[in-house]
C-alpha cells in the first residue's frame, strides 16, 4: 500500500504517466494518490484500501479490455483545473471517449438568438484532440436545458422553429471543424435530442408545442444537413426497464428509417439501481440492437440506495451494485454486434461528484471519494471480459 501511494505521488509530481512496460502491477492501476491532495468533497474512505472490502486493486484499465470506446464525463473547468491532476490521470488511463456533462447542452451554448458560446465545448474538443480521445456530443435539444431567453420567447412558431434550425445547423457545423490526423471530426457523434418520451407517450415540451409532434425528425434532418458524417443519436433513460417506452422509441426509429430521416444510433442512458432492472436489461439491449443502429450505453451509473433504506454503502449493497455493473458490461459486450458498438460511457468518476450523490446518501459510481476503485469497477471489468454474473 505504501509503495502504491509513493509511486502515485512520484508519478503526479513528475507529471509522467503511470504506465510503463514492466507488466501488470496493481500498484500502477489504482491511481488514487494521497487522500488530502485532491479531495474537496468528501468523506474519508481512505486508509488501507486493500483491507477495505468495498474496494479492490484493479489490474486492468477499462479501455484496454474492450474493442469499443469507453467513456466518461468531463467539464472544461475540470480539464484545466490545476487541482484535478488525479481526475485527468484516471481519465487518461481508463477512458478514450468523453462526453460533456453539461457544457455542450443548449442552455450552455445558445446564449441568445443566433448568439453562441461554444468556448467550453471548444476547450473539451481541444483537450480530446491533444489526448487522442473521441468526443460524444451531448445534447443538442433537451427539455431540461432550455436557455431562459428561449423559454420566454414570444415570437411566432415559425420564428421559433427558425431559431432552432439555425442553432442545430450552426452548432453541428462548428463542432465538425476540429479534425484528427485522419481527417475525422473529434466530435464523432451527437445526441440530437434527449428524452422526448415520457413513458410510452410523447412528452409535452416547448419544442413539441411550437414545432409539432414530428419535431424530432426535423432536428435530425437539420443536423445531417450541417454535417454529412457525424453520427446522430436519439438518447433516453429507462429504455432498459420500461418496455412501453422502449416500444415507442423503437417505433419512432422504424418510422425514421421508413421515411429516410437520418438516425445512426440510440443512446441507452442506463441509470440503473442495484436491483433494477433484471430480465429487462438483456432484453432491452437485444431489442435496441435489433434496430440495426449503433448502440451507446451513454450514461451508466448504478444507484445503491434507491429506496433510501441504508445510511452507508453496505457490503451487501456494494456487491449487488458490483453485479449490476457486471451485467451492464456483459450484456452490452455479448449482445451488441461489434459493428454497432458505439461504446459505454460512465456518468461520473467519484461518488461525491455524481448527480445522484444526494448529499452522501448514494454511491452510484466506480470510484470512491479518493479515486480508489470500488468493487463496482471489478464487476464492470468482469462483464467487459465476458464473464456473466453467476
Ligand atoms: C445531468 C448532470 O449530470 C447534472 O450536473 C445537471 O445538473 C443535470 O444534468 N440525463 C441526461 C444528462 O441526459 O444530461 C443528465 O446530466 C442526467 C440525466
Amino acid at each position: 500500500m505504501k509503495v502504491r501511494k509513493i509511486i502515485a505521488i512520484l508519478a503526479i509530481a513528475a507529471l509522467v504517466s503511470c504506465e510503463d512496460d514492466d507488466g501488470p502491477d496493481t500498484s500502477r492501476i489504482i491511481v488514487g494518490g494521497p487522500t488530502d491532495s485532491v479531495d474537496p468533497g468528501g468523506e474519508t474512505g481512505g486508509g488501507e484500501t486493500t483491507d477495505d472490502p468495498l474496494l479492490y486493486n484493479a489490474t486492468e484499465y477499462l479501455k484496454d479490455i474492450v474493442n469499443f470506446p469507453m467513456g466518461n464525463i468531463v467539464s472544461a473547468a475540470k480539464l484545466s483545473n490545476s487541482s484535478q491532476d488525479e481526475f485527468r490521470e484516471v481519465l487518461g488511463n481508463e477512458y478514450n471517449s468523453i462526453t460533456a456533462e453539461n457544457d455542450m447542452k443548449m442552455a450552455s451554448m445558445y446564449v441568445g438568438p443566433d448568439d453562441y458560446n461554444w468556448s467550453d465545448g471548444d476547450e473539451i474538443v481541444d483537450y480530446a484532440k491533444a489526448n487522442g480521445l473521441r468526443v460524444h456530443g451531448h445534447a443538442l435539444v433537451w427539455h431540461s436545458s432550455i436557455p431562459g431567453w428561449l423559454n420566454s420567447f414570444d415570437g411566432t412558431d415559425e420564428e421559433f422553429e427558425t431559431l432552432i434550425e439555425n442553432y442545430i445547423k450552426e452548432t453541428v457545423a462548428h463542432f465538425a471543424e476540429v479534425k484528427d490526423d485522419n481527417g475525422n471530426s473529434i466530435v464523432a457523434s451527437w445526441d440530437v435530442v434527449n428524452e422526448i418520451w415520457d413513458g410510452p407517450v410523447l412528452r409535452g415540451t416547448l419544442f413539441r408545442e411550437k414545432m409539432g409532434d414530428d419535431y424530432a425528425s426535423k432536428l435530425f434532418t437539420w443536423a445531417r444537413e450541417a454535417d454529412a458524417d457525424v453520427k446522430l443519436f436519439y438518447n433516453d433513460y429507462n429504455i432498459a426497464g420500461e418496455p412501453g417506452k422502449r416500444n415507442s422509441i423503437i417505433n419512432m426509429v422504424s418510422d425514421f428509417q421508413a421515411n429516410n430521416v437520418p438516425i445512426d444510433g440510440i443512446g441507452m442512458q442506463m441509470h440503473l439501481n442495484h436491483n433494477w432492472p433484471t430480465d429487462d436489461l438483456p432484453l432491452s439491449i437485444e431489442q435496441i440492437a435489433g434496430t440495426g443502429l449503433l448502440v451507446h450505453i451513454s450514461e451508466l451509473d448504478v444507484k445503491a440506495n434507491y429506496g433510501d433504506d441504508v445510511t452507508e454503502l453496505t457490503q451487501e449493497r456494494a456487491e449487488e451494485q458490483e453485479d449490476q455493473y457486471q451485467r451492464a458490461g456483459y450484456y452490452y459486450t455479448e449482445l451488441v454486434p461489434e459493428a454497432q458498438q458505439h461504446g459505454i460511457t460512465i456518468w461520473g468518476f467519484r461518488d461525491s461528484e455524481s448527480w445522484l450523490y444526494d448529499g452522501g446518501n448514494d454511491w452510484p459510481l466506480l470510484y470512491d471519494n479518493e479515486f480508489n476503485t470500488k468493487i463496482a469497477h471489478r464487476g464492470l471489468v468482469a462483464g467487459l471480459n465476458g464473464e456473466a454474473v453467476e
